[in-house]
């Protein structure tokens, strides 16, 4: 049976560019990681296995950045529509951002910089907050700490509860992602058919998702006046 849509219910899901007037760097925008960077080498169970320290080392940079950074005013409206309507924010952003403007249900897809685990089949997580990763320090249970953050080549987290959400979301906004990255982009095609979609970027995804309005411009402008019209017409019904 399909899921009863819920028209005061929103899902935003947001990717690098939310954050890119925070000051966090993209990955595929001219200026972006990964044309900078090989992933390869730096974002794989490979590359921790023949470099650890590269990678930590990489990670703990991003995690001192992004604990910098403060929450633009894109984060800060989609905090704020909880005063309206329920909202769950399903992210591919591995800083904190979402969290720290003040969003209470925040699913991520892939990890979190801000926490570590082991590497065994069942490591603890420890939160670092924007604090290092030492070589040599381990998890309780002995391995070595690495950053808590999915890797390309591992599994991509919370895909069903993020499903779920989609499935019956009356409000569904895509923003700052070039929706390149699967299995994440993928969950769109969940989104129910009669929900308001709306996608704002700097450029039009190649692979737009059916039925979604485009609006091209800048996250911390364009997203709280979204917002503001969403916040309006929900305290009408
Ligand atoms: P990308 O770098 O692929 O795409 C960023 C998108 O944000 C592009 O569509 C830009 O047009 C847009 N953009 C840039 N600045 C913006 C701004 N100020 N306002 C609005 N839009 C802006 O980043 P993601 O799609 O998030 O995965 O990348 C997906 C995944 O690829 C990441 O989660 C990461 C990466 O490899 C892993 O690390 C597993």
């Amino acid at each position: 049976m399909k899921p009863k849509m819920q028209p005061d219910k929103a899902v935003i899901f947001s990717g690098a560019g939310l954050s890119a007037e925070s000051g966090l760097p993209t990955f595929r925008d001219a200026d972006g990681l990964w044309n900078n960077h090989s992933w390869f080498e730096l974002a794989s169970p490979q590359a921790w296995a023949s470099q650890p320290e590269v990678v930590q080392a990489f990670y703990n940079e991003r995690r001192h950045k992004a604990w910098e950074a403060q929450p633009n005013a894109a984060h800060l409206a989609i905090a704020a529509l909880e005063a309206t309507c329920e909202v769950v924010v399903i992210t591919q952003n591995v800083d904190a951002l979402h969290e720290r403007a003040g969003s209470t249900q925040v699913i991520h897809l892939h990890g979190e910089l801000a926490w570590a685990r082991g590497t065994s089949a069942e490591p603890k997580r420890y939160h670092l907050g924007g604090e290092s990763i030492a070589m040599g320090q381990c998890c309780e249970d002995g391995t070595q700490l690495r950053p808590d953050v999915v890797w390309f080549g591992e599994q991509t987290r919370n895909m069903d509860v993020a499903r779920r959400h989609l499935r019956n979301a009356g409000k569904v906004l895509v923003v700052g992602t070039s929706l390149t990255v699967h299995p994440a982009a993928s969950l769109l095609g969940a989104v129910h058919y009669m929900a308001q979609k709306v996608l704002i970027a700097k450029e039009r995804p190649e692979a737009m998702p059916p039925r979604f309005h485009f609006a091209c411009g800048n996250a911390a402008t364009l997203v709280p006046r979204l917002i503001q019209r969403w916040s309006s017409a929900l305290s009408c019904i």
